[in-house]
């Protein structure tokens, strides 16, 4: 009887003392562990989405915001601009985006979700310079009369109008990428996550 509880103790401070080295083995794989996770984390982080709240935007202003590292243009379109995207679709070279990025969701000729505000990844599709926002119609340096506001890229003179469509007859290939985005209410845009609520 004795001898029984003699040995349920040992049994017992054995059972004890193995947790303790589990414990301290645990947390010696931890390390390690946690070390491979923090750039995973990172990565995620970098690639997370991106809220942005459109309702202090003036019609006709741009801003940047960065996702994923890159410049993501948002632009809150007057109604005129509206208007002036299809005068201006004779001078570019893929004014239905057939062979440009965007999501299936928006609309082809607008590029948008809704008509007002534009959002596009603001890297050339040339060589990746950051296009600058030239809303003036009419501007003397970019074509004048024909010129009905959009998008100027100062390393090759790529020019995109005010629906990120890429003009004939110069270096980029394509229109500017539209990025994935969704809408979380009328005034929080969501880059990078599909309307559809998927990543
Ligand atoms: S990088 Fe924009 S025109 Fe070359």
């Amino acid at each position: 009887m004795s001898d029984d509880g003699v040995n349920v103790g040992r049994r017992r401070f054995l059972t004890a003392a193995t947790s303790v080295v589990g414990g301290a083995g645990a947390v010696g794989v931890a390390v390690p562990f946690v070390a491979s996770w923090n750039p995973s984390a990172k990565a995620k982080a970098a690639g997370a989405p991106v809220k942005y709240n459109i309702s202090k935007l003036e019609p006709g202003q741009m801003v940047t915001v960065e996702w994923r590292g890159k410049p993501v243009y948002v632009v809150r379109r007057t109604e005129q601009v509206l208007q002036d995207l299809e005068k201006v679709e004779p001078l570019l070279r893929d004014p239905n985006s057939e062979e440009s990025i965007q999501p299936p969701y928006v609309d082809p000729e607008n590029r948008s979700i809704k008509p007002q505000m534009l959002v596009l990844v603001g890297l050339c599709t040339h060589l990746g310079c950051a296009p600058m926002y030239r809303p003036e119609v009419g501007a003397a340096d970019l074509g004048g009369s024909e010129w009905m506001g959009g998008f100027f890229c100062p390393c090759h003179g790529s020019k995109y109008d005010m629906a990120g469509r890429v003009y004939k007859g110069v270096p980029a290939p394509t229109n500017l990428d539209v990025p994935s985005y969704s809408y979380e209410s009328d005034d929080v845009i969501v880059i990078g996550v599909d309307q559809e609520g998927s990543a």
